[in-house]
């Protein structure tokens, strides 16, 4: 029997992977514990330093459930989400961006008319939010629909606040046959992930912010296309550049247009002063994304 010493342990573990799973099973693991074992050799952690690491994922195990996914935020927090992402959604030029679900999407929230009100209080300041939908030859794209939802003005979203009635800030738009929508709510606020639990004790010690710049999620599809999950994120928020899970892009700093015209806000149906965003999103055809 061959010794397990330090210098051959990564060689003895890969090859008992012999006779496992599939090819892509067998990758993916040889890649996982070469790793792992590089950054045991690189570190070399005392014994105490691997049982706090243990002792972290532990915890962090502990505190999920069915509303709470702290793995998912370890993975967004270190930025793990935004790369899988990013290697996954390789899009032609003309597509929109894609960024993080994060956990507080919906699946079923309720089909709105375009120009529907999403906002039902508490406060806010108001926002139209209008727009077409392209596929990436600059058609427009009738009947694509847009899943859409985000904080209110004091940064919470529905699920997390019981002043908010169940499924405020949410909406599923339909583009009419010329690719566009409109729809009408407040400006969203910067606001912190959850730091009561684990994640929140490595952010700390990183010293790292952990607060997301406001932004509007948004779920754009249409048949024959890939649908992109992504944000709007308003532009000159303070966290732009220290986003908690460094999910904001260029392309997707979106102008909040500040305008003051009490005849204009009528016609509109919104209070004055209001917010004008006016925004596109461009889909690829499926198959023309990487
Ligand atoms: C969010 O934008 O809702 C979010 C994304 C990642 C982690 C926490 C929150
Ligand atoms: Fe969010």
């Amino acid at each position: 029997m061959q010794p397990f010493t330090e210098h051959n342990a990564t060689d003895i573990v890969v090859a008992s992977l012999a006779e496992s799973g599939s090819e892509r099973f067998r990758q993916i693991m040889t890649s996982a514990i070469s790793h792992l074992h590089a950054i045991v050799r690189e570190v070399e952690p005392t014994t105490a330093e691997w049982m706090t690491a243990i002792d972290f994922l532990t915890r962090t195990g502990q505190i999920c459930d069915e509303k709470r996914q702290e793995f998912i935020l370890l993975s967004d927090v270190l930025g793990v989400s935004m790369l899988v992402d990013a290697v996954n959604h390789r899009r032609p030029s003309g597509a929109t961006e894609s960024t993080v679900l994060g956990p507080f999407h919906v699946p079923d929230a309720p089909a709105s008319p375009v120009g529907a009100n999403i906002s039902h209080g508490p406060g806010g300041e108001p926002v139209l939010v209008r727009g077409t939908v392209y596929d990436t030859d600059g058609r427009p794209i009738g009947g694509a629909t847009l899943d859409v939802w985000q904080t209110s003005a004091d940064g919470f979203y529905d699920v997390q606040d019981d002043r908010q009635a169940p499924m405020n800030l949410r909406g599923v738009f339909r583009t009419n046959e010329d690719g566009r929508f409109w729809f009408r709510t407040i400006k969203p606020a910067s606001y912190p992930i959850p730091t009561d639990g684990p994640v929140g004790e490595i952010l700390a010690a990183m010293g790292r912010s952990e607060m997301r710049p406001a932004h509007i999620h948004f779920i754009v599809g249409a048949p024959g296309h890939e649908s992109v999950t992504t944000h709007l994120f308003v532009e000159g928020d303070p966290y732009l550049e220290s986003d908690a899970v460094f999910g904001v892009k260029e392309t997707l700093i979106a102008p909040f247009t500040k305008r003051d015209d009490p005849g204009q806000a009528a016609d509109l149906q919104i209070g004055n002063p209001f917010y004008l965003l006016e925004w596109d999103f461009g889909l690829a055809r499926i198959g023309d994304a990487g």
